[in-house]
């Protein structure tokens, strides 16, 4: 890749605009990512920011306005099209498939990445067999850098909330993609639980993906995003590093509504 291309955004949302009838989910909001970076998507409920995942993954398609991954319009693909480019996601609510092995969820997630045709699956040819080793190995792997490689065969409905969620990080993973898209990856977890998430987030950041991630825990966007983007009723409040966007007058309204100076230290305590 040349270095202009390097040098710029892996993700530009461009006055992006998504209507629902009469609700306006997302209205005209730009910000971008910066490749190889982790950047939290933070703002209230209802702020537009599963909209905007929808949108940056083709489940939904803007109403207007640009998203553009390495420089090419996502505006009218599909969402196997996206995945295909390098984008993934996991779910707000976790969504594995009942009745199936932590390691066979994530072999789900490496159909990106298959060698050989339906026909010489279908038929157990031996270059199949092979390239069913490698997925698993591959499935295996990635099972190992989230730290449930020791659960691999268990049914995934039967583990915790958060090993659920780490399971699905590993699913997204099996397309080998460039960015990862992960909405609120740590909700229902405990402290040390989401504090291990931010800490395996960096370690993928740092193995060269980049990360999108909704958070609501303020502490955790500090600790562990280098930017972010603040959205409240769809449109941009802040964007930058996350101290500087968090200390924002209007960030802390959104969040904590008109307070005093002395009230506000209050409520980050
Ligand atoms: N498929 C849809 N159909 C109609 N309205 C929708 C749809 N998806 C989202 N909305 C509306 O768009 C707005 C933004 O919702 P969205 O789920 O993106 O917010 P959010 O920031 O992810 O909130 P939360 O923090 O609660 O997950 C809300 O008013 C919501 O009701
Ligand atoms: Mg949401």
């Amino acid at each position: 890749m040349s270095d202009a291309a390097l040098s710029r955004p892996l993700l530009e949302l461009d006055t992006v605009v998504k209507t629902f009838g009469g609700v306006t989910a997302v209205g005209g909001l730009s910000t971008r990512v910066t490749r190889g970076s982790v950047h939290g998507l933070i703002g209230p409920n209802g702020a537009g920011k599963t909209t905007l995942i929808n949108l940056i993954t083709g489940l939904f398609h803007p109403t207007s306005g640009a998203i553009r991954f390495e420089g090419r319009s996502l505006e009218a693909m599909q969402p196997q099209a996206i995945a295909t480019l390098g984008i993934t996601r996991t779910y707000q609510n976790v969504r594995l498939f009942s009745g199936m092995t932590v390691l066979e969820q994530v072999m789900t997630g490496c159909w990106l990445t298959r060698e050989v045709g339906v026909f010489a699956s279908f038929l157990g040819l031996p270059s199949a067999r092979a390239a069913w080793v490698r997925t698993r190995e591959h499935a295996l792997s990635l099972l190992a850098r989230v730290s449930m490689d020791h659960r691999a065969d268990e049914l995934a409905e039967t583990l915790s909330y958060g090993e659920q969620r780490r399971i699905e990080i590993a699913r997204a993973l099996g397309s080998r993609p460039k960015l990862l898209l992960l909405d609120e990856p740590t909700a229902g977890m405990n402290h040390q639980e989401a504090t291990a998430i931010g800490r395996l987030v960096h370690e993928l950041r740092d193995a060269g993906l980049t990360i999108l991630m909704v958070e609501h825990n303020m502490g955790l966007v500090t600790e562990f995003c280098d930017d972010c983007t603040v959205v409240n009723f769809g449109r941009l409040l802040a964007t930058g590093d996350p101290a500087t966007c968090l200390a924002d007058p209007d960030v802390q309204e959104a969040y904590f509504g008109r307070k005093t100076d002395a009230e506000r230290i209050q409520a980050l305590r």
